[in-house]
């Protein structure tokens, strides 16, 4: 039985098999959740990702934790907002999408994401987290291994925005 969460918090101390990165292009770090986890997870992090050759928008890359509690990152690099007609929604769900397609083929059962694009890439939040909520509902009726999915809010408002969408539907 698959279940879908909202928690408020540091998504770097989350016990889960992988946290979710929302990272840039170049997979070089950077600033926010991004330096949060580069900064949690140590040195060998960067070492790993440069190897990566950089992520499109919307793709997502898998590698190890090193420090963290959780086992892997998933990084994947959401779409910067502009005016919601330049195909955002769709890079954002393939974000979702492509996070939890290797998550599912790596047998990982929980994942924990941020919310993606929300803060230095300016995606609205009520708008993302839809997405979020619709895309990982429905991914989990088709998902193999996944069976936890948690939504790890820094802030209090999109912990609000979360916890009133996931009430609705439940
Ligand atoms: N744990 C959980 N969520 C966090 C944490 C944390 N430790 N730190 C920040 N956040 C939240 C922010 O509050 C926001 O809700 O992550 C969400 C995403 O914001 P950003 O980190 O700014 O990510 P994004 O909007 O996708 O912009 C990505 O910013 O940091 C750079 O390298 C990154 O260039 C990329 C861009």
């Amino acid at each position: 039985m698959s279940s879908i969460e909202v928690i408020q918090g540091d998504i770097t101390e989350l016990q889960v098999n992988a946290i979710v990165n929302a990272a840039n292009a170049s997979l070089m770090g950077g600033g926010g959740v991004d330096g949060a986890i580069h900064r949690a997870a140590g040195s060998e992090l960067l070492e790993e990702c440069r190897k990566l050759g950089g992520c499109e928008t919307g793709e997502a890359k898998l590698t190890n934790g090193y420090q963290l509690p959780a086992r892997f990152i998933i990084h994947t690099v959401g779409p910067v907002w502009q005016d919601g007609n330049q195909g955002e929604p769709e890079l954002l769900r393939q974000c979702y999408i492509n996070s939890l397609k290797i998550a599912d083929q790596n047998q990982l059962v929980s994942i924990a994401f941020p919310c993606i694009s929300t803060g230095a890439y300016g995606y609205p939040k009520a708008l993302a987290a839809e997405t979020a909520v619709n895309t990982c509902r429905d991914q989990l009726q088709q998902a193999n291994a996944v069976q936890k999915v948690i939504f790890c809010c820094f802030g209090e408002q999109d912990y609000e925005i979360y916890q009133k969408l996931l009430s609705k539907h439940q």
